[in-house]
């Protein structure tokens, strides 16, 4: 980004802080490709203690300065072998549970006389972006399978999945799976933005093919036999960073080239 303004999240009255490790709080305003933008450096979520009001006010204010696009990238977790750690998933749906019972951005009045009641998601993420994102990643010559496309699931964290919860993800049509992004969308939808989001995929969701009983293991143990324990896997916050530090310069060239794009549509 060029000519960079900076402004601290607690110098803007309405914002939170951001609070997970890796995110700062600051709102960058500046050029990328020649094209005026502002980004947030620091996500907030509802797992952190954030009122979804809260989460959802940097967008509304985004719109208000006169933002018509809105790309968000995020990092999550794949629910399915065939997009591995280090894929970028171009979101074209998602399913939010949080969202289907009762924790929604838009739940009270609406914002104003201007924003619909009954916001439709039937089309939240913008063909034309998830087009752009496709050509953006040919131009730069990234491999074929670098870009997948899939359905974002979100949880509110801030617990990872149970093996029983990821199976049920994948079961129900998610491609991946993450704590960040929906209010947001759902925010920008209301404001009447275009929305484009990006997953990094940085750990495979940890879904064990079958259950390995501990009654088989101890009967095996009374019979005699030796069996192998099996260990458990783990998602850490340090290794989502770490793979989010790798692709970073990857993603970053995505992110300008498809913003270059979208000052000569
Ligand atoms: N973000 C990164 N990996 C995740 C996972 N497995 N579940 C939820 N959010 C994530």
């Amino acid at each position: 980004m060029r000519e960079v303004v900076e402004v601290q999240y607690s110098a803007l009255k309405g914002f939170g802080t951001s609070t997970v490790p890796g995110h700062k709080s600051v709102l960058a305003f500046g050029l990328i490709e020649g094209v005026p933008v502002v980004a947030m450096l620091g996500r907030l979520h509802p797992y952190e203690g954030h009122s979804m009001s809260t989460v959802v006010y940097p967008i509304r204010l985004m719109a208000h300065l006169g933002v018509k696009d809105m790309i968000i990238t995020n990092a999550a977790g794949s629910l399915r072998p065939t997009i591995p750690v280090g894929t970028i998933v171009v979101i074209h749906d998602h399913i939010a549970l949080p969202l289907l019972t009762g924790l929604n951005p838009l739940l009270g009045p609406p914002t104003s006389p201007d924003h619909a009641r009954f916001v439709p998601l039937s089309s939240a993420y913008s063909r034309p972006l998830r087009l752009a994102a496709f050509r953006a990643a040919h131009a730069l010559g990234l491999e074929k399978d670098a870009l997948a496309e899939g359905t974002y699931t979100w949880v509110s964290g801030p617990t990872y999945e149970t093996p029983a919860e990821g199976r049920f993800l994948r079961s129900v049509g998610g491609d991946v799976v993450g704590m960040s992004t929906i209010p947001e969308v759902v925010a920008a939808r209301d404001e009447g933005l275009n929305v484009l989001v990006l997953s990094l995929v940085t750990n495979l969701v940890v879904i064990p093919d079958s259950y390995r009983s501990v009654r088989e293991e101890v009967e095996a143990e009374i019979a005699g036999l030796s069996i192998a324990r099996p260990s458990t896997p783990t998602v850490t916050h340090e290794e989502v960073l770490a793979v989010g530090k790798q692709k970073a310069e990857v993603m970053k060239n995505l992110v300008a080239k498809i913003i270059g794009s979208l000052s000569n549509a």
